[in-house]
């Protein structure tokens, strides 16, 4: 179906994000029929090119990032007509008032203005939109994370934002809430019955939680090396995950229903605690590609003690929750790419079969996020043969690929028209932000009193062993390729 005409203002459209996503993301939406006459997408960043020069720019990402079965001439040029591009300087007026007149004649539609940038950025931006006008009316904004690099950063680039633009015309994006898998969490959990009498601490065993990248940080060292992982991915992306596994179910799904769940349980979390947390860096190693270098010498900077991996247990302090250990662990240079959430169940009681049927292992719920998304859910089962009661786990195993034979749409196609629609169900509020902040920064906060740099561990492994005594102490393992 369709959307309304809109005018899409993307900020840092020279950028890596722009290029790699959000660009292709629109062209994947022109392509399916969905942008109507009159979607309009405007590049706007510093740099002084022409339009022939943004649109060249824009068609080589496409070529780039969409399949070649996927793009065809027509459509591409088709695609390529409805771009524009102003140089405008965030931090001064230079361009501002060309791109005022520039979007004049689109006051009727929706505007969406993107900022792909870092979040020094956001206030500047936002202030300058509403000094030239342009936030007026039902105009909305989109900001990427991180929003801000501690509680109190993020509080102040809110405070900027809400000046100009009201809450419900704020956009938050964490991608992962994009994920077609992640959606299929909520549907997992509330159109089934099947789970939600077990998901509580007295069938749940615990849960794990990993979002694993065999790429390093991919000419991103800049931004990587004032982020890390804790900032990069646990404090959105992870923590969003946790609170799709851990709320309560909402009413229905507007946006606030969901939102106030989620933010339920990033105020239960617990103060994570000295020995809940393993950070990593990565020292030379192999990938599937070859022999890869240290994020130092990446970097080019022997001294950066940014950690490129974290493991964490959290624990939730509710009636639901309350001693289910939650280990959440991410990093660059990793074995796999693999995201997956683990949900292990109890054991049974007590077990009727002799030891000669082996152990019984406890089921596991295993949703994959990607690659090879699906869901499989870990069963004892009888060995086949005559030869008496040897059990085994097998899984009942469902593969998105297998069973819709439809192409997987990235997470941005999906909300970047949700912006238009004006959806905010899947963009994080102002106060999930910052309540994920107060549960990160203690931890910052240690790290950078901390006398010891993060553990290093070999690019191409599980990273650090520390990170595997963590959740052995307690006498369980991480359930790797499960
Ligand atoms: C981004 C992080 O938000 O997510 C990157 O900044 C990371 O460092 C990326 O690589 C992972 O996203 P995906 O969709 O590839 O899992």
């Amino acid at each position: 179906i369709p959307v309304e005409p809109f005018v899409l203002v993307v900020f840092g459209a020279t950028g890596d994000l722009s290029r790699r996503k959000l660009i292709p993301a629109m062209f994947q939406r022109d392509a399916a029929g969905q942008l109507p006459e009159g979607a309009e997408i405007f590049g706007v960043s510093r740099s002084k090119l022409d339009h022939a020069e943004f649109v060249a720019q824009a068609k080589a990402a496409v070529e780039e990032h969409v399949p070649q079965a996927e793009r065809p001439a027509l459509l591409v040029e088709r695609f390529l007509k409805r771009l524009h591009y102003v140089a405008a300087d965030a931090t001064g007026d230079g361009g501002w008032a060309e791109l005022a007149e520039q979007l004049k004649p689109f006051k009727d539609r929706v505007v969406v203005f993107y900022l792909a940038t870092g979040p020094a950025l956001f206030g500047p931006i936002c202030e300058r939109l509403g000094r030239f006008g342009l936030a007026d009316g039902d105009a909305r904004v989109v900001v990427e994370k991180p929003v801000g690099k501690d509680g109190e950063s993020a509080h102040a680039v809110n405070e900027a934002i809400s000046r100009v633009f009201p809450e419900d015309r704020v956009y938050r994006i964490d991608h992962y809430l994009g994920k077609e898998t992640v959606q299929n969490l909520m549907a997992l959990r509330f159109a089934n019955g099947l789970f939600e009498p077990l998901w509580n601490a007295a069938h749940i065993d615990h849960v794990q939680i990993t979002v694993a990248e065999s790429l390093g940080v991919e000419g991103r060292a800049g931004y990587y090396d004032t982020a890390g992982a804790l900032r990069d991915m646990v404090q959105n992306h992870i923590l969003q995950l946790l609170c799709l596994v851990a709320m309560e179910p909402p009413a229905h799904l507007a946006a606030d229903a969901v939102r106030d769940e989620k933010l339920k349980v990033l105020r239960a979390l617990q103060p994570a605690q000295e020995h809940s947390w393993v950070r990593g860096q990565y020292r030379a190693g192999a990938s599937a590609g070859g022999p890869v270098p240290g994020y130092l010498d990446e970097l080019g900077a022997p001294e950066s003690q940014t950690e490129t991996f974290v493991a964490l247990k959290a624990e939730i302090g509710n009636w639901r929750w309350a001693g289910v250990p939650f280990y959440l662990r991410t990093g660059k240079r990793l074995a796999e790419r693999v995201s997956e959430i683990v949900i292990t169940f109890r054991p049974v009681p007590h077990s009727v079969f002799g030891e000669g049927a082996g152990p019984i292992q406890p089921n596991r719920l295993v949703i994959r996020l990607q690659p090879d998304e699906g869901v499989k859910l870990w069963l004892m089962i009888k060995d086949p043969g005559p030869g008496g009661m040897r059990l085994r786990p097998v899984p009942l195993d469902m593969s998105f690929a297998a069973a819709f034979n439809a192409r997987n749409p990235d997470a941005y196609e999906r909300l970047v028209l949700d912006v238009v629609r004006g959806n905010q169900t899947l963009f994080m509020r102002r106060d999930e932000v910052e309540a994920a902040w107060a549960w990160i920064d203690p931890i910052l906060e240690a790290w950078s009193q901390a006398p010891e740099p993060p553990k290093p561990y070999t690019a191409g492994t599980w990273g650090p062993s520390a990170a595997i005594a963590l959740i052995e102490r307690d006498g369980r393992t991480w359930a790797d390729g499960a």
